[in-house]
């Protein structure tokens, strides 16, 4: 059967994938920002996962005002990066998994939650800042891919709760696919940061520190926050991590925390990572 192997979480700030595509990763700017990446980099390349289920937010790329699917998942067989207005970024594209795919949109769907299949979609810096982040600049992407795009774009996005038993359904759907593959659940966004209005630039430290602590030990608790709560703390687009809990919610109550990086500044946000096992 295929089995959920570690979690991860990152920032996806486009002028990191900006820093990677323009060879700036060595500036005095930059150097503690991916310094934070090189275990991981690591420990990616032993832990080989043959898919990776990649929770992240499309910035009004594939999908504007005319349609605003709340959870969308991509069952195609190749993803294109997308034209975010400068080109689209030089990376390879996404071979999906439409198989395990469809099976997952089977099982959560009558799981009760409405997912959204999408055959076609562009894939934006949400997704691709990641995976450079963790792969590097390949000819190819290791792994086969599934997006999963998570509206927190436009009001309403959905709570951390239902964020987090989405995360439970998809590991059910995952561990109940008969075939033998190794699975990460990757959640992506965050952590404190606005981009518009009086409050641009916000960024809150302590908050961020809390919600690494709590997501660690105290989940079930930390996805009763209200959305409000992370609007107030964390800025208008702190709200990107409620895909934290999706990540969260498909592992064990007990984790181990494989590897942490937190980094202020990175941009206009505060930069937070997290590799998480279970115990067992
Ligand atoms: C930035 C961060 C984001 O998460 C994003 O989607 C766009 C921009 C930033 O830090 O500039
Ligand atoms: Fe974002």
């Amino acid at each position: 059967m295929a089995r959920v192997t570690a979690g991860l979480t990152t920032s996806h700030i486009p002028a990191v994938g900006a820093a990677i595509d323009l060879g700036k990763t060595g500036e005095d700017y930059w150097k503690p920002v991916f310094a934070g990446y090189d275990f991981s980099k690591q420990w990616i390349a032993e832990a080989k996962p043959d898919v990776i289920f990649l929770c992240y937010n499309d910035h009004a790329t594939a999908f504007d005002l005319k349609s605003i699917p709340t959870f969308a998942i991509g069952c195609a067989e190749e993803f294109q990066p997308a034209d975010e207005g400068w080109g689209p970024r030089p990376v390879p594209a996404l071979q999906g998994h439409p198989e395990l795919a469809s099976h997952i949109a089977q099982s959560v769907i009558q799981s009760d939650f409405d997912l959204t299949v999408v055959n076609e979609m562009e894939v934006d810096h949400g997704l691709t800042v990641p995976l450079s982040l963790l792969f590097g600049q390949p000819d190819a992407w290791p792994c086969k891919i599934i997006p999963f795009a998570v509206n927190v774009v436009v009001y309403p996005p959905p709570s951390g709760s239902r964020c987090f038993n989405l995360g439970k359904a998809l590991r059910e759907a995952i561990e109940s696919y008969d075939e033998d593959l190794s699975v990460q659940i990757w959640g992506t966004g965050g952590m404190s940061h606005q981009l518009q209005g009086e409050r641009a630039g916000l960024i809150n430290k302590e908050f961020d520190a809390d919600f690494l602590e709590r997501l660690i030990k105290n989940p079930a608790e930390l996805a009763e926050m209200p959305h409000i709560d992370y609007v107030r703390e964390a800025g208008s687009e702190g709200i990107e991590l409620v895909m934290w809990l999706i990540m969260r919610g498909a592992l064990d109550e007990a984790v181990d925390v494989i590897h942490k990086h937190y980094h202020v500044p990175a941009s206009n946000t505060a930069l937070g990572h997290l590799i998480l096992e279970n115990q067992t």
